[in-house]
């Protein structure tokens, strides 16, 4: 039987830490971010190097990146960066990939990161150029739709992932910020962008807002992602996307694959207490992993 496989790439680090107010501790962020490499994830993004005072929580980024890639050197690890600042840092703390961010919306664009497609578009030339050692893969946000403008077109997204695609970047993730992607519009945008850009790789980051995280993460494997990003617990959201939840939680999305025959390296036993250690230790009522609490003994199943 052909071997069925998905790449998951774990965000809960970023997405997730990012939306807590309250500071966690450095030493708690690595713990869970050891705890993720112990359960076999390969690919994590674990932090965010942004201004201290838009958010205050990820502070410690360039603290968190030495600590875990000098344990972890086999592992793949990224960091978001807003701008050329954050790439200058996450180069120094000793990262390999980094990923920039760009809205596709220009309202969200201009609350996210303050800048305007051009400006942001021109940051990011100079970041390409300027780092050539550094794997990107640009993250581009509000894909499907946009706090302020709605829904979003699949035409405008082709046109600015061109632009970006001249620059030399070939990894793209297309990211549901606040979480209002349904299963038709994930296949028909997921189609077009693979369609156009057919040697890019092209990854796919879903919220889970109106409950819609699983089929639309699931929808992505059907058409082909490379990789599908999920949070622990169900972490996640935006600061600067108004209404934006977690993200798909990985618990769940890992026990859905599972059973659907797919293989993912991930040892579900280790993610699930990771994930109650999560929603006990993190403080924040944001989560959307609504089963992380059921254990292997309570739901009666023995091959969990
Ligand atoms: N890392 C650390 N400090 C940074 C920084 C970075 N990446 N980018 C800017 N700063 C600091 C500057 O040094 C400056 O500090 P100072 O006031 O002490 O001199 C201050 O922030 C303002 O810098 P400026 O260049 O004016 O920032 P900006 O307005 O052009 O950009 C952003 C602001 C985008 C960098 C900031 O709003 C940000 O980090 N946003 C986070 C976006 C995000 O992560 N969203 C969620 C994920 S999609
Ligand atoms: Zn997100």
């Amino acid at each position: 039987m052909e071997t069925k496989k998905v790449k998951l790439v774990e965000i809960g680090p970023r997405d997730g830490f990012q939306n807590v107010k309250e500071f966690i501790p450095t030493a708690h962020k690595i713990e869970i971010i050891d705890g993720l490499v112990a359960a076999g994830y390969q690919n994590i993004q674990c932090t965010s190097f942004v201004s201290p005072a838009a958010i205050p929580q990820m502070r410690d980024a360039s603290d968190v990146v030495c600590n875990v890639t000098q344990r972890h050197p086999t592992v793949a690890f990224s960091a978001l960066v807003p701008n050329y600042q954050g790439a200058q840092h996450a180069q120094a703390a000793g990262i390999k990939e980094i990923t920039p961010v760009i809205s596709l919306s220009a309202s969200h664009n201009a609350s996210n990161v303050r800048r305007t497609h051009e400006q942001s578009l021109e940051e990011i030339a100079r970041i390409r150029h300027d780092f050539p050692d550094l794997k990107i893969t640009q993250d581009i946000a509000t894909v499907f739709g946009c706090p302020f403008e709605g829904r979003m077109e699949i035409a405008p997204l082709l046109d600015l992932m061109g632009k970006i695609y001249q620059l030399g970047i070939r990894a793209f993730t297309l990211c549901d910020t606040i979480g209002v992607a349904y299963p038709k519009q994930v296949k028909e945008v997921l189609s077009a962008a693979r369609a156009a850009f057919s040697d890019c790789e092209i990854n796919l980051h879903i919220h889970d807002t109106r409950n819609m995280g699983m089929i639309n993460s699931y929808t992505g494997v059907l058409c082909g992602a490379d990789s599908i990003q999920t949070a622990i617990g169900g972490l996640g959201g935006c600061p600067f996307a108004p209404g934006a939840t977690g993200n798909t939680s990985s618990e769940d999305f890992l026990y859905m694959l599972q059973q659907e025959g797919y293989q993912t390296g991930i040892d579900q036993k280790k993610l699930l207490a990771l994930a109650r250690n999560v929603h006990e230790t993190i403080p924040t009522g944001n989560f959307s992993g609504h089963h992380i609490h059921i254990t292997t003994q309570q739901c009666g199943y023995t091959d969990l």
